[in-house]
């Protein structure tokens, strides 16, 4: 019953023990020996408050602003492939929870719903499409402008991925995506049967350089962003290059093992951008005191990609909303408990790295 959960943890428990071997592992996995999975979230805990006390707390809010327009917290829903394989009502559900619960959801180029079906199932929700480039510019042209038609309202050019990293959990079971759940803008765009993943990955395009995300930015009618950033020297970049923000971002584990967990890899990048550009992060927030801990450490905002995906999975729409209900309730009580009545209100001055343990200490 998700009225139970206390936490995410509780949707992983119910949402992911329902589906086979094969789409849990695809969802739950990550690269290599999965240290940057695992990094990604004992990151944040290496982190702790500076609180201060005795402001008034009584009235603390959560809703913020993105490229100028409300969200009920700092708290998005990131692009994850293939969430027909989590539940029936795919990114249908996913865009109606994270309407219902006030944010953004980012869709994936390899959704196997089209934008329009997103934006019928959710008017009232805010969309943003993530877009992997192809070889062929004509499709890539055509997935960004069916996105916009839709009211897409930001496009995020990814920029870890092709190629795919090396996913052992798959390798060893023999999971593939499943051709007949279909990306249908993808297949609307190359004009052909449903592709397989290894047919979509070999289309893309494994050339891409900055140059590509400035003929984006100036083409591109809404902000572009470029996700899979993890040094300040690319952040500088993604800005030189045309881009409204980054998206600091290891695609939640999944590419370069022992890459950098994206809580470590933030403060530079805030401290590089220092402001001039949309700050977004994401990868292993599973508590309201991790995105406090983001927001503290100079993001606008986090995406949860998993949380996200265990509540669509285990109760569709209903379960997303829940989840990010959960996390939102979550960030107001740290808010209150850092002295805070407001996501802009929390500051660098309110986190430091954990004292380290001594080796002697018990
Ligand atoms: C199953 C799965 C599929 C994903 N598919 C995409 C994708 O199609 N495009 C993309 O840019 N990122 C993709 N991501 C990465 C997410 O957008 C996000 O960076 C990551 O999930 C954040 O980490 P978290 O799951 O710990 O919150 C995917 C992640 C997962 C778990």
């Amino acid at each position: 019953m998700i009225s139970d959960w206390t936490n995410v943890y509780d949707a992983e428990d119910e949402g992911v023990a329902g589906l086979d071997q094969g789409p849990r592992e695809y969802f739950n996995g990550g690269a290599g020996d999965e240290i940057t999975l695992r990094d990604n979230v004992e990151a944040w805990g290496r982190w702790r408050f500076r609180p201060r006390v005795l402001n008034d707390v009584r009235e603390v809010s959560t809703e913020s602003k993105l490229l100028g327009k409300p969200v009920s917290a700092p708290i998005l829903v990131a692009p994850v492939a293939y969430q027909r394989m989590a539940h029936p009502e795919a990114e249908a559900g996913m865009a109606a929870g994270a309407a219902d619960a006030g944010t953004v959801m980012c869709l994936s180029t390899l959704a196997n719903t089209r934008p329009a079906e997103v934006a019928a199932a959710a008017p009232d929700g805010r969309h943003w499409f993530q877009l992997y480039a192809f070889k062929d510019e004509g499709v890539t042209r055509a997935l960004m402008e069916e996105a916009i038609e839709a009211g897409f309202e930001a496009i995020l050019v990814t920029a870890d991925a092709p190629p795919g990293g090396n996913r052992e959990r798959d390798r060893r079971s023999g999971f593939t995506l499943p051709v007949e759940l279909g990306t249908p803008s993808l297949t609307a765009a190359v004009g052909e049967r449903p592709l397989s993943i290894e047919d979509t990955f070999a289309l893309m395009n494994h050339a891409l350089t900055w140059e590509n995300v400035a003929d984006l930015s100036s083409e591109c009618s809404v902000p572009v962003f470029v996700k899979g950033v993890l040094t300040a020297e690319d952040a500088e970049l993604a800005l030189e290059h045309g881009a409204a923000g980054v998206i600091v971002s290891n695609h939640g584990g999944r590419q370069l093992d022992r890459s950098l967990a994206t809580a470590d890899a933030l403060p530079e990048i805030a401290e590089a951008l220092d402001g001039r550009a949309t700050l977004l992060v994401d990868g292993g927030i599973r508590r309201g005191i991790d995105v406090a801990t983001a927001l503290a450490l100079g993001a606008d905002a986090v995406l949860v990609g998993r949380p996200a995906l265990w509540g669509l999975a285990a109760a569709g729409r209903e379960g997303v909303a829940r989840v990010l209900g959960l996390l939102r309730d979550e960030l107001e009580l740290a808010l209150a408990l850092c002295g805070c009545t407001s996501p802009a209100e929390l500051s660098r001055a309110h986190v430091r790295r954990a004292p380290a343990t001594s080796v002697y200490s018990v």
